[in-house]
């Protein structure tokens, strides 16, 4: 069984007074499911801090591929550790799309994350133009292969995919379309035999793939009833305290 992961993405919003106060209207949250959030840098003391007795695990965006150095304006794993993170988006497509990150750059953060035993959530997922010319497996595979270079079998089962097609993920707009359960499963189900290629059939079994791109409490029953889906990553309704805590009490179908 693949423990269920949510992970709240709260992107460039809350300010580290604000982010608090979403964080502890979180406090209430009971699950037996994995739950993260993810608040922007300056934020992370002051969620870490309100969550730190609650079930809810603290998650940074991005982390940089070296410990310390000259590195004007980047956050290191041990800057990280040291405020109580435990998992980090790597590879989402607005750090690939506006802040040039390639899949080299990526496969560097995942594995020094490992290596500082974070749980590393790679990010992937294809444009609407690359789904429009039905290369979306190849995107996939790609940004998997390249991502995932060098990364053991024990690496990848302490690591989450998360598949975030571009054209799905809302920027803010609370009626942009996610994609079809169909749709996401399909997609999961092909990262899922990209995955047993890769290693073996039980790591690909194991892996724990979750979905992105405008989750909501209206989508959310009808993504988790698809079996390889096994958690989800919202961004815009993850800033809305009522609508996480829904999305993570998902109802099963009867
Ligand atoms: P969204 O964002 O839920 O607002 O579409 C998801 C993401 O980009 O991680």
């Amino acid at each position: 069984m693949r423990k269920k992961i949510f992970v709240g993405n709260w992107k460039m919003y809350k300010s580290p007074a604000q982010a608090k106060e979403l964080a502890k209207a979180l406090l209430g949250l009971q699950s037996r499911h994995e739950v993260v959030v993810c608040p922007p840098y300056v934020s992370l003391p002051a969620v870490s801090a309100v969550i730190k007795k609650s079930l809810i695990k603290l998650g940074a965006q991005n982390m940089y591929f070296e410990e310390s150095g000259a590195y004007t304006g980047e956050i290191s794993p041990l800057m990280l550790k040291e405020v109580g993170v435990s998992h980090i988006l790597l590879g989402h497509s607005e750090r690939r799309t506006f802040f040039g990150e390639t899949n080299a750059m990526i496969n560097r953060k995942m594995k020094l994350a490992l290596d500082y035993h974070f749980t590393p959530i790679l990010c992937i997922g294809e444009t609407a133009h690359e789904k429009g010319s039905h290369i979306t497996d190849k995107v996939l595979e790609r940004q998997l292969r390249e991502g995932l270079k060098g990364i053991t079998k024990s690496g990848i089962l302490s690591s989450v995919i998360a598949y975030e097609p571009i054209w799905a993920i809302s920027r803010g707009d609370p009626d942009h379309k996610a994609a079809t359960p169909e749709d996401a499963e399909a997609a999961h189900r092909s990262i899922r035999s990209f995955i047993s290629r890769l290693y073996d059939k039980e790591v690909g079994q194991k892996v724990r793939i979750i979905y992105g791109g405008s989750v909501k409490p209206e989508n959310i029953d009808a993504l988790m009833a698809k079996k390889d889906v096994d958690g989800v990553l919202p961004g815009g309704a993850s800033l809305d305290a009522k609508k996480f805590i829904r999305i993570v009490n998902y109802e099963t179908p009867a």
